[in-house]
């Protein structure tokens, strides 16, 4: 029996010499050879080490305690080695000394803004310069805020001026659930919820069904204005459109009121401004960049506000119409690409 135990211990001894060579001779010269390192003698299920405390009850009573000592002291020696082996890799988080610290960086990707965004923001920044506050409305709307409510009578061809998306048929109930065809909705959102003096600027997107061409898509951004309090005139909507076009397109810039005719407004106008271009036989053109008018009566009355006391103005932008104009983009379908070479160009 205790000759079987001697021999047992004998080749536990054994298994130990054969295991401090090892540790004392493998080579740690990259991250991954220190971790197989480690779990080759540390780890706690195949551990070589580990395998080899745990034979201790085999050694013999009087050389167990020295057993247990070369033990130890070979784990110190594999712990050692492990942490001097990494405090040479430190600082380097990905791989062994083959990195090459002279290779320039990678560069970030920078992201830019829509052109549409940009413009959007210059426009509302003008705005609140003078006082506008920005509200917002739903795009999908109801007839009353689309239509009815702007003085769009029942069957009146006016209604056909704008196809319409529609998300419930105009016969069910509230006379059909839409997408919004412009933002004047917003319009007689506010007033039917704050009273006047009321000076908002409501930016969103807006729905066509129409034919998609250079110059119109079936979606497309408007910036809508109103001002409503005593005493306000066309001479006021004038100044303030004025005022605009000079901020976005230059203190000479030409423009024009051209009458015109909406539904939600008396007297209506559409602003035209002269865009340069040397190309044409005329020099430039006529472009146009928004409808607007005095606030019919029948609207302030229709929400409730005084229109013996009250008066207003509105109007309404294509956004797209001005990004393009600004950043000389001749097709509207090109906005709603994506074409990463495109919106790179606005960084
Ligand atoms: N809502 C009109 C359109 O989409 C523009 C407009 C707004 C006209 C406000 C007058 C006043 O064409």
């Amino acid at each position: 029996m205790s000759e079987q135990n001697n021999s047992v211990a004998d080749a536990a001894l054994a298994a130990l010499k054969a295991l401090q060579k090892e540790i004392q001779e493998t080579v740690l010269d990259t991250r991954e050879s220190v971790d197989e390192y480690r779990i080759r003698f540390l780890s706690r299920k195949q551990g070589q080490v580990t395998a080899l405390l745990k034979r201790i009850p085999e050694v013999a009573a009087e050389h167990r305690k020295q057993f247990g000592q070369e033990i130890n002291a070979a784990k110190s020696l594999v712990e050692s080695r492990i942490e001097q082996a990494s405090s040479s890799f430190s600082g380097d988080a990905t791989s062994g000394p083959e990195l090459d610290f002279t290779l320039p960086g990678r560069e970030v990707a920078e992201g830019s803004l829509h052109p549409i965004t940009h413009a959007l923001r210059l426009i509302t920044k003008v705005f609140e310069s003078y006082g506008f506050a920005v509200a917002e409305g739903p795009e999908a709307e109801d007839d009353w805020h689309n239509f009815s409510a702007l003085n769009f009578p029942p069957d009146h061809p006016a209604r056909d001026m704008q196809d319409t998306f529609f998300i419930e048929p105009p016969e069910s109930d509230h006379g059909g659930i839409l997408l919004r065809t412009h933002t004047s909705g917003v319009q007689i959102r506010v007033m039917e919820n704050q009273k006047p003096p009321i000076r908002v600027i409501a930016p969103g997107r807006v729905y066509r069904n129409e034919a998609i061409s250079y110059k119109s898509y079936c979606l497309f951004h408007q910036v809508e204005g109103l001002y409503v309090d005593e005493g306000v005139t066309m001479a006021d909507l004038k100044q303030i459109i004025h005022a605009f076009a000079r901020t976005l397109f230059g203190e000479d810039v030409k423009m024009r009121f051209r009458p015109s005719f909406f539904p939600f407004t008396e007297p209506s106008a559409e602003v035209d401004i002269w865009w340069k271009d040397d190309a044409l036989p005329d020099g430039g053109r006529w472009m146009e960049i928004m409808g607007c008018g005095m606030v019919d009566p029948n609207v302030l009355e229709g929400v409730g506000i005084d229109s013996e006391k009250y008066t207003g103005y509105a109007f309404g932008m294509g956004i797209e119409r001005i990004a393009m104009l600004r950043y000389g983009i001749d097709d509207i379908r090109i906005l709603y690409e994506n074409d990463i070479r495109f919106l790179e160009q606005f960084s």
